[in-house]
C-alpha cells in the first residue's frame, strides 16, 4: 500500500505511540565506565582532553566507584598508570601493581561493582608499545607471556572479567589456558577483537600516558579500511575462547558492529573511545551542539548497530541525566 492509504506519520503523532514502536533501548545495564588508576593518595588529576575524567589514586577511585554504583553504573573498566615503567611491561603484572591494588580497594568499598580490567602492556612499557620489542617491533609470542601474567595477577586480586586490548595473535587462547591453570576457569574474557589502528585514541594516550615513543601501532592493530579481516579476527578469538567480542572504535565502525552481530552468535561490545568522547565535549563547550541529546543519539546508534555492551566515558553523565530512570 502506498500513500495516501499508508501514512507513516500516524505512528509518530503522539509520544506514547512513538515509544510503543521504539526499536532500540539503551539501559544503564549496557554501559561500562572506563577509569584510570594512578599512584599516590588523594590524587585526582584532571585529564585536559577528556573533561570530567581523571587519573585517580586508588582511594579516590574506590569512592568514585561507590558514586557510580549508586547512580546505577554497575561496571567499570580499569586502566593503570604505574609508578615506573619497564621494557616488557612486567611492572603491571604483579600482586602489588597498580591495578591489583585498585581492584582490592574498589571491592572493599563497593563489593558489588563488576570490575573489568584492560589487559595490555602499553601503559607499563618505557617505549609505550603493547609488548616486548625485538628488532624494532613488538614480538608476538614473548608478549603473550606478559599479557597472561597480567591477567592471572588481576584474577588473583579479584577482577570479574579481563579484556585483552593488545591485538597479539593467539592472546585469547594463551590467556584462557593461563587462567584455567590457575583455577580461574569461570573468569570471562572480553576480547578487543576488531581493534583498529585509530587516530581516535589520541586523548586516551594522554590519560593513560601510553603513547608509543617510536613508530605506531599499525603492525598489530587493524587497518581501518578492512572489514573481512575483522570477521577473521573475531572468528579466531571466538575459537580461542572469547566470551564477548569487541569492536573498537565505535562510531566510524558501526558497519563492523552490525556485521559482527549478524555473523556470530556471541555478545558484542563496542568501545565509544576517547576521541569520540572528546569531540562531543569540545563541540558542546563551544555551544555548537546539545551534549545530552547528541550523546543519547550516539549511544542509541551504537546499540542499533548491534552492540550489547557500550564502553563509554559518558556513562556517568548519562546516569546523572537520567536521574534514576534506567533506560532511554
Ligand atoms: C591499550 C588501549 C588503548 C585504548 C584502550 N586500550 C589505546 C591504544 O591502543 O593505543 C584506547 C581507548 C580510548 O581511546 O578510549 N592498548
Amino acid at each position: 500500500m502506498y500513500y495516501p492509504v499508508t501514512r507513516l506519520r500516524r505512528l509518530r503523532s503522539h509520544p506514547t505511540v512513538r515509544n510503543m514502536v521504539n526499536e532500540t533501548i539503551v539501559s544503564l545495564d549496557n554501559l561500562v565506565m572506563p577509569l584510570f588508576a594512578c599512584p599516590g593518595e588523594d590524587v585526582k588529576n584532571p585529564i585536559s582532553s577528556m573533561p570530567g575524567n581523571y587519573q585517580m589514586s586508588v582511594d579516590v577511585l574506590a569512592e568514585e566507584c561507590k558514586t557510580l554504583y549508586d547512580l546505577g553504573i554497575k561496571s567499570v573498566l580499569l586502566f593503570g598508570i604505574p609508578e615506573e615503567k619497564d621494557e616488557h611491561g612486567l611492572v603491571g603484572a604483579h600482586e602489588h601493581a597498580i591495578i591489583p591494588r585498585a581492584i582490592k580497594a574498589i571491592k572493599e568499598k563497593v563489593k558489588e561493582m563488576y570490575i573489568i580490567a584492560d589487559i595490555c602492556n602499553c601503559e607499563y612499557t618505557t617505549h609505550g608499545h603493547c609488548g616486548t620489542i625485538v628488532d624494532g617491533d613488538v614480538d608476538n609470542d614473548l608478549t603473550l607471556v606478559t599479557l597472561s601474567k597480567q591477567a592471572v595477577a588481576f584474577a588473583k586480586a579479584g577482577v570479574d572479567m579481563v579484556a585483552p586490548s593488545d591485538m597479539m595473535d593467539g592472546r585469547v587462547g594463551h590467556m584462557r589456558n593461563a587462567l584455567d591453570e590457575n583455577g580461574f576457569n569461570n573468569l570471562p574474557i572480553m576480547a578487543y577483537s576488531a581493534k583498529y589502528a585509530s587516530a581516535f585514541y589520541g586523548p586516551f594516550r594522554e590519560a593513560a600516558e601510553s603513547a608509543p615513543q617510536f613508530g605506531d601501532r599499525k603492525t598489530y592493530q587493524m587497518n581501518p579500511a578492512n572489514s573481512d579481516e575483522a570477521m577473521r579476527e573475531i572468528e579466531l578469538d571466538i575459537e580461542e575462547g572469547a566470551d564477548i567480542v569487541m569492536v573498537k572504535p565505535a562510531l566510524s565502525y558501526l558497519d563492523i558492529i552490525r556485521r559482527t552481530k549478524d555473523t556470530f552468535n556471541i555478545p558484542v561490545a563496542a568501545y565509544n573511545v576517547s576521541g569520540e568522547f572528546s569531540m562531543v565535549k569540545a563541540a558542546a563547550e563551544k555551544g555548537w551542539i546539545d551534549e545530552e541529546r547528541i550523546t543519547q543519539e550516539i549511544l542509541k546508534s551504537i546499540r542499533r548497530a548491534g552492540a550489547d555492551i557500550i564502553l563509554t566515558y559518558h556513562a556517568k553523565e548519562v546516569a546523572i541525566w537520567l536521574k534514576g530512570v534506567k533506560t532511554f
